[in-house]
């Protein structure tokens, strides 16, 4: 098999053979295809698609590019939720802790975050004494006893995918829906989730802008799951504002016990609620959704969810007092209220620039090498569609430095105020269940 050839054949629109899509991953991974080639055949790839089957067998190539996590030591159905990234995403924590307190077991690898805020792992950092180290055999156990761990990622997941998208982001390849795609399904699949329940943002703060593109990317990957053998559901949300209130490591736990105790921000809480529901029937432990919504509701009023987090943060070293006690979370120095010029209703709270805004403060990082500031980041008093007076406050702002002009200024600037009403935005836009 000669690489040109292949690319040739893509570039005139015909479907690779598995043959073909494996020669082709194996051989750039270990080097013996030049980045050149890979460019060309990614190219064609943008610009003439695949099938359904070359999508599939292209994510499975990338999944045995490298190490594929076994969970089979963790009883029952395992289920794994996948976010395409926002802006205040505060959703993996509560959200494991409800499907947990059901009865899905929750074995959890999630990564530091870069830019906006932090990942999950730098948020459980917040938490005195959280450690995300554990052993295979620790961690199986600890899922099999409480039903929940999250640890940090180790091991050589599809180093096909790192290189690829490595040159992607430089040959103006990234946004093609069978490269999106497979991607974002070989590294799930590779983690070892038996289920995949996908969260696929819209609007400005998100990757598809349209809810159409997000549509269609997530159609993409709910098929390859389903293909494979991965049972997949998804839905489309709405990332046009931040979700919820709090954009910040610390604020962001708070706000996560907050929506465990049923006082969460509404689209958040609704948010876990729908994702929620996909799990528990992914793991067979309700038949339909509202089936699946009322197991959650009755795990969050009865108080469980909140108890399957407590043992969570326990078991991994972590201080459980900050579930009744918030407060004992790392506190920022400075709490300073960003007040509205103009009275009138909330038309944009534009999420990338208020996620910049609170990385600007320390929340996330700016280059993987930057230390994050646990303790600092924004809280929204208001959302889209709001009204607000004069005078009165649109962001709680937690700094650890009194010199915040540059922080305000951004987030004045990103913050529309009109006299006319405002919608607040649909939360949901799509439930895809095949
Ligand atoms: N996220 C991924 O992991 N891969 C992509 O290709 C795009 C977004
Ligand atoms: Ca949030």
């Amino acid at each position: 098999m000669r690489i040109v050839d292949i690319i040739e054949k893509k570039r005139d629109g015909h479907a690779l053979t598995k043959e073909e899509i494996t020669f082709f991953i194996e051989g750039y991974t270990n080097g013996e295809i030049p980045d050149y080639q890979a460019s060309a055949l990614l190219m064609a790839i943008y610009f003439t698609d695949m099938t359904d089957e070359e999508r599939a067998n292209l994510t499975l190539a990338m999944v045995a590019s490298g190490d594929q996590i076994d969970l089979s030591a963790i009883d029952g159905i395992k289920v794994d939720k996948h976010s395409t990234g926002g802006v205040g995403d505060t959703t993996t924590l509560p959200l494991a802790a409800m499907v947990a307190a059901v009865g899905v077991p929750v074995a959890k690898m999630s990564g530091r975050g870069l830019g906006h805020t932090g990942g999950t792992i730098d948020k459980l950092e917040a938490i005195d004494g959280f450690h995300v180290e554990l052993s295979t055999a620790d961690f199986t156990q600890q899922v099999n006893e409480i039903k929940m761990a999250v640890v940090g990622q180790s091991g050589n997941l599809t180093p096909a995918d790192k290189k690829i998208y490595a040159l992607r982001d430089v040959t103006a390849t990234v946004s093609s829906i069978p490269l999106i795609a497979s991607s974002i399904m070989s590294k799930k699949i590779a983690s070892g989730a038996d289920a995949i329940v996908l969260d696929v943002k819209t609007g400005d703060g998100a990757f598809m802008k349209t809810v159409e593109d997000a549509e269609r990317l997530a159609h993409a990957m709910v098929k390859i799951g389903n293909s494979v053998g991965r049972k997949t559901m998804a839905i489309i949300s709405d990332m046009s504002q931040p979700l919820g209130l709090a954009i910040g490591n610390a604020l962001e736990i708070k706000e996560a016990i907050d929506t465990l105790k049923g006082n969460g921000p509404e689209d958040l809480q609704e948010l876990c609620y729908v994702l929620g529901s996909q799990m528990v029937v992914l793991g067979g432990h309700a038949t339909t959704l509202q089936e699946a919504r009322a197991q959650l509701e009755e795990v969050v009023a009865n108080g469980k969810a909140l108890q399957v987090l407590r043992e969570f943060i326990s078991a991994q070293g972590g201080n459980a007092d900050v579930v009744d006690h918030p407060e004992l979370l790392p506190q920022a120095k400075y709490i300073t209220q960003l007040v509205a010029k103009q009275s009138g209703y909330i038309a944009k709270l534009e999420a990338d620039d208020i996620g910049t805004a609170a990385m600007l403060l320390g929340a996330g990082r700016a280059t993987k090498e930057s230390e994050i500031d646990l303790a600092v980041g924004l809280v929204l008093n208001k959302k889209v569609g709001d009204y607000v007076e004069k005078g009165e406050s649109l962001v709680t702002i937690h700094a650890n430095r009194q010199a915040i002009t540059e922080v305000e200024q951004k987030l004045y600037q990103h913050i529309i105020i009109t006299e006319q009403a405002v919608q607040a935005p649909t939360l949901i836009h799509t439930v895809i269940t095949k």
